[in-house]
């Protein structure tokens, strides 16, 4: 890996392997992609309770929280941190603004996988050649891309934040799906029928997959 300062990568001393064994499980990264309303967060929340619920070790990173602390905005960060600081660190929803933010979750989620867990990430991640970054800095069989496939007139329907209405009267630029693109997977590990099936019921065909990837026994 490149390197352009003087950062040398040091090597832990409990390795992933010691700490997967006493967990009993593998790590991995479980990317949910998706709309906005699609479900993503609603089925990771639901599958970490039932991973919990079997002993094993999961953790949940979600856009909407992810946003208000690691990738704040800049409405967040210029009143602590002051205006020029705001305009370049903090995350609005541009191309590259979202680009940034999935490789910074995309780094932490490598961590957590490193550190054993089962990482299950919520983000819309709206562009194809960022989650394949994302897939690229992992060993294989490490990023699962579940692309939680709610069609956009359901999101619609369902605007659980009243977001699409606002995006619709032009309240909300760039809005994924109606004036900002979304692109679907090509060949993701999982595709999930979020507009017909019950949380629940998408979590266990995960809990199904990751059994049959002998990550979890
Ligand atoms: S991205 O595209 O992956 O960087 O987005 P993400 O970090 O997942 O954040 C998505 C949540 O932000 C809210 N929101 C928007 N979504 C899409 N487009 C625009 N312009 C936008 N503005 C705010 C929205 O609540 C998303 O939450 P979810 O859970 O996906 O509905």
């Amino acid at each position: 890996m490149a390197n352009d300062t003087n950062v040398t990568w040091h090597q832990h001393q409990v390795s992933r392997a010691v700490r997967e064994q006493s967990k009993g499980h593998r790590g991995c990264v479980i990317w949910f992609t998706g709309l906005s309303g699609s479900g993503k967060s609603t089925v990771a929340n639901t599958l970490d309770h039932l991973l919990t619920g079997h002993g094993f070790h999961s953790a949940v990173l979600d856009g909407d929280n992810v946003r208000h602390g690691l990738n704040a905005g800049p409405g967040m960060l210029r009143e602590t941190h002051g205006e020029d600081y705001a305009q370049r660190f903090g995350l609005g929803f541009t191309a590259i603004d979202r680009e940034e933010n999935i490789r910074r979750i995309g780094a932490v989620a490598e961590l957590y996988c490193q550190a054993g867990l089962i990482a299950l990430t919520a983000f819309i991640s709206p562009y194809r050649i960022d989650r394949d970054r994302v897939r690229a800095t992992m060993n294989p069989g490490d990023f699962i891309e579940v692309f939680v496939d709610t069609p956009l007139e359901i999101c619609e329907r369902r605007d659980p934040k009243g977001l699409y209405k606002k995006a619709r009267a032009g309240e909300i630029k760039n809005f994924t799906g109606i004036d900002d693109p979304y692109e679907a997977p090509v060949s993701p590990e999982l595709t999930l029928l979020a507009g017909e099936r019950s949380p629940e019921m998408l979590a266990q065909e995960v809990i199904d997959y990751l059994a049959a990837s002998r990550i979890i026994p």
